[in-house]
Parts: C-alpha cells; structure tokens; sequence
C-alpha cells in the first residue's frame, strides 16, 4: 500500500496508466481523445487519486491518524479523501461549504459511506479563505487528541499533490508514442490549479529533455489567484524542484515555468464557480449521448464547453490531435441539480 517513488513518498490509490480514447473528428477537422481520468478507480474515479497518492504517502511518513480538508458542498476532492483514508485505515474529517442537507447525496453520500465525517460550516461555495480557517481549527483540535493530523489545502493542491499531473504528463507521452499521434494541446479543467501545475511541470521537465510536447490548456472554472486560490506558475515551479531532487544528472534542469506558460481560459466558467451555464450542459449531453462519457455542471461539463468552443473558434489545424482530460466529477449528477435534464 506505501511505497516510495524514487526519494518521494507515494501511496497506492489509482489504478494507472488511466486508457487514452480516440473520439470523434470534431468541427474543424480535429481528432478529439479522451484521457480517462474519471476511471482513476479509487472511490468513483477522478483527478484528485493522482495527487493524493502523493499527499498520502506525505501524511503516512509522518505518522498521521488523521487527514482533513476542505471543500464545496459537492466536492469531488473530499469524496476522494474520504475514500483514501479508507483504503488506508486513517480517520477523515472533511469541512464543508453549505449547511448539513436533510439527506446526503451525490459526493456527500459517498463520503459519508467511505466513513468520513463532515463538518458543515455554513460558508459559502468558493469561500476558500473561511473554509481555510474552520480546517485549522479543526486540525489544532485533533493535534491536541493525539492524532497528528496531515492537512490537506482545497483541491489537494499543493506542490506535493500536484506530482500526481507531472507525472501523468509523461503517462500521457508514453501513450502519445504507442497511438503513433503527436497531439497539439491538452485541454482540461482547472480550479485550484494543482492538476494545472503538475501537467505544466511534467510538460517543463520533457521539453528540457529534448521531446515534442503538446500545449497545456486549462479551462478555468474557478475565479483562480483572485479568488484566493494558488498560483499556477509557483506551484509548478515547485514540482519541478521536487522532481529535480530525483534527477541529479539535472535533467530539466535548465528551464521552469513562467507566467506566460499558464494559459487559463476563463470564458466558460458563466456568473460563477458551481453555476451550471448552457454551454455546459450542452456539453454533458453531448459527450453523453456521443460516447456515453459522465461529465458534471461545476467542473469537466463547463470544461468540455471550453474543449468544443475552442474547437469551433478554429483554435486548432484541421488534422490535429487534440487531448482532453476528463478529471471526472460524475457523483454530482446525483446532487439536487446536478443533472441538466433534471433541472431545467
Ligand atoms: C471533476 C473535477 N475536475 C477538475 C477539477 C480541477 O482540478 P484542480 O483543482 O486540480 O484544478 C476538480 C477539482 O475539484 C474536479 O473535481
């Protein structure tokens, strides 16, 4: 279950490589693939099992009882916490937007089967700064009970965290090579920016290495650094640090990541984080009924939106290869309107 990856602690959660999909020929003439991401397998599958592998393995060498973190009403990342202290035999508290629901549902549901216990704070979604302060509370409380509590900031994303990307980065490459493409970008969603940073670091990491790298297209879904989250081009640079560490022939040595590296298109995210917009369901029932692909309303809906309009606005060649990595997120199709279909 605890193993290291070279000098970094690693647990094991996921279940990877995730498959790369050829879909359809979109409009424009680009080749569209799907990375499963959604099919990492560890409690319903999604982008935070890579992260979590490695703040795990963190929490594990450290000897914590407890993992706690923090999240909007219906977030996936808890879901996934709550299902890797399971698999791990470590106690979860998460501290959640919103006010307890009469009934759990969708990621709530599962976390409170994966046995974690949710703090409701009342705050509103996207309010990261308060949901910040009521987890440090909570983690003083369970440090002064004994159980070396291991901290886990919104989205999992930290440096630490964010290896899981860099490393499916060069995933992605190995399966590049095996298809026989050379994909022009990679588009997926991004909130706190994790997954964002490690792609950037692996990408950073290859291009050093003298390899043909595709572009890293986030699509925002979140009001980012404004909105009090991290910032990419830091945290990226940090990864590369971590990786940099394992590697001292200095393999990638020479080059980080810069500001104009991360490139965040923020059109598709509507009024506002978790507001379904029209684009997005369209985009739900499209990749449902085209490749019976689960996408949600708060994150890889508005995030395939952003993948489909990038096409039509001829962003890309006629003939490119295009990536998009669905971070999964299907749980909140079960939450009160979670589901276009249901709530229009
Ligand atoms: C389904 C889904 N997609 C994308 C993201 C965004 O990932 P990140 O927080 O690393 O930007 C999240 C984050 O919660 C998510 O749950």
């Amino acid at each position: 279950m605890h193993c290291v990856f070279e000098h970094l602690e690693r647990a094991s959660l996921a279940t990877l490589p995730t498959a790369l999909e050829a879909g359809p020929v979109l409009e424009g003439g680009v080749r569209l693939w799907i990375k499963r991401d959604d099919l990492t397998g560890l409690g319903g599958g999604g982008n935070k099992a890579r992260k979590l592998e490695f703040l795990c393995g963190e929490a594990l060498a450290r000897g914590a009882k407890a993992l706690v973190t923090v999240g909007a009403a219906q977030s996936n990342h808890c879901r996934m916490t709550a299902a890797a202290g399971a698999k791990l035999g470590i106690e979860v508290h998460l501290v959640l937007a919103g006010d307890k629901p009469e009934r759990a549902s969708g990621n709530q549901l599962l976390s409170t089967l994966f046995g974690a216990q949710l703090h409701f704070t009342g705050a509103g979604e996207s309010h990261w700064g308060e949901l910040e302060i009521a987890s440090e509370a909570l983690t003083e409380q369970l440090a002064a009970d004994g159980l070396a509590p291991y901290a886990i900031p919104v989205g999992g994303s930290t440096a630490v965290g964010a290896l899981g990307y860099a490393l499916a980065f060069g995933e992605l490459l190995e399966q590049f090579e095996q298809a026989n493409i050379s994909p022009t970008a990679l588009v997926f969603t991004s909130s706190s920016g994790g997954t964002h940073a490690g792609l950037l670091a692996g990408r950073a990491l290859a291009m050093a290495a003298g390899q043909v790298v595709p572009e890293v297209v986030a699509i925002g879904v979140a009001k980012g650094v404004n909105g009090g989250l991290p910032d990419v081009a830091e945290m990226a640079n940090e990864v590369v640090g971590l990786l940099r560490a394992t590697d001292p022939e200095g393999q990638g040595s020479k080059d980080g990541v810069s500001a104009a590296d991360v490139e965040v298109d923020t059109r598709w995210i509507g009024d506002d984080y978790a507001v379904p917009t029209i684009e997005g369901d369209a985009a739900i029932s499209w990749a449902a009924r085209r490749g019976g692909w689960l996408l949600d309303r708060t994150y890889s809906g508005k995030g395939m939106s952003g993948m489909l309009g990038l096409a039509s606005e001829g962003r890309f060649t006629e003939g490119d290869d295009v990536v998009f990595v669905h971070t999964g997120g299907w749980p909140a199709l079960f939450s009160p309107h979670g589901t276009p279909l249901a709530s229009d």
